[in-house]
């Protein structure tokens, strides 16, 4: 099993697409083992988007990714980190076919509506950034049982 970091962005949260995401997510086996909402703070981001500071639009991904709070998710799947990249779509909603979350609800190259981590590596800096291990759990899946 593998786990990747998701973050549903200020977009989603004010759209209310947050119940449909997630639904698409336990529809393909992801497990939520962790989850909470929080303010991202410059500092924070200025960490999470690194490799981006120095691009021209990161003002505007700063301003965007503080807006208000968001929702954190540790999703745990087989192969989970592909996975997850191909159900969320590319990161330009006019490039994404219509069944991917960003090609159903993105609005533009920066309000694309969701983060998830996009390697190995970044998956597991990402989830130990924003998560300590006493907030990940493991719940074992029941079947619904047969109404009597
Ligand atoms: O999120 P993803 O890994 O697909 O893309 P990224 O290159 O890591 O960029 C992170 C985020 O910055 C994107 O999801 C967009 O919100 C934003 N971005 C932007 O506003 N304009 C760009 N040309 C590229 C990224
Ligand atoms: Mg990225």
């Amino acid at each position: 099993m593998e786990r990747t970091f998701v973050i549903l962005k200020p977009d989603c949260m004010a759209q209310r697409n947050v119940g449909d995401i997630i639904s698409r997510f336990e529809a393909n086996d992801f497990e939520i083992v962790a989850a909470k909402m929080a303010q991202l703070s410059k500092d924070l981001l200025k960490t999470h988007y690194a490799h981006l500071t120095h691009q021209p639009f990161y003002p505007a991904l700063e301003e965007f990714m503080t807006e208000r709070p968001v929702l954190l998710l540790v999703l745990e799947a087989e192969n989970a980190i592909v996975r997850a990249r191909r159900l969320i779509g590319p990161t330009n909603p006019e490039h994404a076919a219509k069944n991917t979350v960003r090609g159903a609800f993105g609005a533009s190259t920066l309000r694309n509506v969701i983060h998830a981590s996009d390697s190995r590596e970044s998956a597991k800096l990402e989830i130990s950034r924003f998560f300590a291990e006493t907030e990940i759990f493991h719940i074992e899946k029941e079947e619904v049982p047969a109404f009597v």
